[in-house]
């Protein structure tokens, strides 16, 4: 069975005091995750060992890395590799999110590198994909969305995807309150799976999960989650607020 995850995405944001307050919050709701769910933290480097620390005892619990380089190591001044993640105890790392891409000209050459690094260490890449808004408007999301999995994906194993996480975040969603519809979000799941099933084969394609991102909130994860492609969700703004994020780690099928 396909693990359903929450995700949160901290991006850069809150002090090392804030985060441990956060932490402490959320971990006030008692959780028991189903053996096919987890929640995931991928919070900044600095506090790695914090939430490790902080998750530490609670079942399917995992902190995540929001980006690494794709060498092991080397002179890559201000760079940390998988390989260091991996030795804090982290085994998810964000891959291929939006704003590395737009604001670190991360190319699908690169991502491709860095799901390799991430793979090789037997970790998870959180691989993200999603279409700019004009590309919506064009109606020509699934051709850009599978372009991106062709070109960073498509070189692994099936073996090796089975290790992959897929998040699908819709640029013109991320942080404007604008979430796409659960319909919208079940179409291009879907149509993600049948893009991965037309490589890899069905039964290989049914095992990954693919995470919906882009303004989830407690209000729609329910409905979000509902949907059957829907495996879960990669979580901005509300993750940092923590009966927000707890509603959304309840709200996993
Ligand atoms: P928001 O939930 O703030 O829209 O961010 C989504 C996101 O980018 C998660 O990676």
């Amino acid at each position: 069975m396909r693990k359903q995850i929450a995700a949160a995405n901290w991006k850069m944001n809150l002090t090392l005091s804030e985060a441990g307050t956060l932490l402490d919050e959320l971990l006030k709701t008692p959780y028991s995750l189903k053996e096919n769910q987890e929640a995931i933290f991928a919070v900044p480097a600095p506090y790695i060992p914090l939430t490790i620390e902080k998750l530490s005892g609670n079942n399917n619990f995992f902190v995540a890395a929001q980006n690494c380089h794709q060498k092991t190591s080397g002179a890559y001044t201000g760079e940390v590799s998988a390989t260091m993640f991996a030795s804090m105890g982290v085994k998810h790392i964000v891959i291929g999110h939006s704003e590395r891409r737009e604001y670190f000209m991360e190319s699908d050459a690169l991502l491709a590198e860095k799901v390799d690094a991430v793979l090789t260490i037997g970790s998870t890449p959180i691989f993200c994909c999603g279409e700019p808004l004009a590309i919506r408007e064009a109606g020509a999301q699934n051709d850009f969305v599978a372009e991106q999995l062709k070109s960073s994906l498509f070189h692994l194993s099936a073996e090796q995807l089975l290790n992959v996480v897929i998040a699908y975040e819709p640029i013109w969603a991320i942080g404007t309150g604008k979430t796409a519809s659960s319909e919208q979000a079940q179409e291009i799941h879907a149509f993600i799976r049948t893009v991965l099933a037309a490589k890899y084969g069905q039964a290989i394609a049914d095992q990954i999960s693919i995470l919906y991102g882009g303004s989830v909130k407690a209000a729609n994860a329910v409905e979000l989650f509902s949907q059957k492609d829907v495996d879960g969700g990669l979580v901005g703004g509300a993750s940092l607020i923590a009966t927000e994020f707890t509603a959304i780690i309840k709200a996993l099928k």
